[in-house]
C-alpha cells in the first residue's frame, strides 16, 4: 500500500504561502546558518527533495496550488533543474477542482481535473501509484481533508525560518495528532522534520 505523503514548505508561523499565494520567501530564501555546532557540520548540505520526489508514484493538489504552477512553470522547472515544460513530467497529477481547467498541452503532463472527496479519490491515486508514494502537494485545505479522513501517513515539513505574519496556512483544519520521527536540519538554515500521522 502506498504511502501518502504531504510534502511541503512552511514559514516559522506556519504558512505556506503570503496572503497574494506568493512563494518568494521560498524560492528566493538565501539563508545560512553559521551558529554553535555549524563548525561540527552535522548538516544536510540540501533537502530530500529529490530522493522523496524518486519515490512519488502519483500527485493530488488543490486547484490554486495547481493555478500557482501553471503560472511559474519556468521558475518551477529552473528549481526543480527538470529541464521540462512540466515538472512532474510521467506521473500523474489529479488537480481537486469545481471548476474547469487547462491542462498542459506538453509532453509527459498527465494531469487530471477531478470534482471528488479526499475519499472518493485515494483508490484511484493509489492504484496509479502501485508501489510508489501518493504526494499530497497541497494546500492546507486539501491535507486536512486526506487527515479527517484518516488517509495521510506522514508530513514532510521543510521549516524556513522566516516569519510571513499572515498566509495561506499549513492545515486548514486543526492540527492533526502526530509523531516526530526525523528531523534534518539544513545548512541553509532550513530544517526538515518528518512525522507520522496517528490513525
Ligand atoms: N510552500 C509550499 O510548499 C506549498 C505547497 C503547496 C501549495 N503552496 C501554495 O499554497 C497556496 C494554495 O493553497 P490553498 O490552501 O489556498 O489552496 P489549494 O488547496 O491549492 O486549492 C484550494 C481550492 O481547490 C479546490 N478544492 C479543494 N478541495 C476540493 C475538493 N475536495 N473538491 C473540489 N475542489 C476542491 C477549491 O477550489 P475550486 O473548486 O474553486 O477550484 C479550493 O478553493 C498556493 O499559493 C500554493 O502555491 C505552497
Amino acid at each position: 500500500m502506498p504511502l501518502t505523503q504531504y510534502y511541503v514548505a512552511a514559514s516559522l508561523d506556519g504558512y505556506i504561502a503570503d496572503p497574494d499565494d506568493g512563494l518568494d520567501w521560498l524560492t528566493r530564501y538565501e539563508g545560512s546558518y553559521e551558529g554553535p555546532g555549524a563548525a561540527d557540520d552535522p548538516m544536510a548540505a540540501g533537502g530530500s527533495y529529490e530522493a522523496f520526489y524518486e519515490r512519488v508514484g502519483a500527485l493530488v493538489s488543490g486547484s490554486a496550488t495547481y493555478e500557482w504552477i501553471l503560472r511559474h512553470l519556468g521558475e518551477v522547472d529552473e528549481a526543480l533543474e527538470s529541464g521540462v515544460a512540466w515538472p512532474y513530467a510521467g506521473k500523474p497529477y489529479w488537480v481537486l477542482s469545481s471548476r474547469e481547467l487547462p491542462v498542459p498541452e506538453v509532453e509527459g503532463a498527465d494531469v487530471r481535473v477531478v470534482d471528488a472527496s479526499a475519499e472518493e479519490i485515494h483508490p484511484e491515486l493509489a492504484r496509479a501509484a502501485g508501489e510508489r508514494n501518493i504526494w499530497v502537494v497541497g494546500g492546507g485545505g486539501v491535507a486536512s481533508q486526506f487527515a479527517a479522513a484518516g488517509l495521510l501517513d506522514e508530513l514532510h515539513l521543510t521549516v524556513v525560518p522566516v516569519v510571513l505574519g499572515a498566509g495561506k496556512p499549513l492545515f486548514a483544519g486543526p492540527l492533526p495528532v502526530m509523531r516526530l520521527r526525523a528531523v534534518t536540519p539544513i545548512r541553509n538554515g532550513m530544517v526538515e522534520l518528518r512525522y507520522e500521522l496517528a490513525r
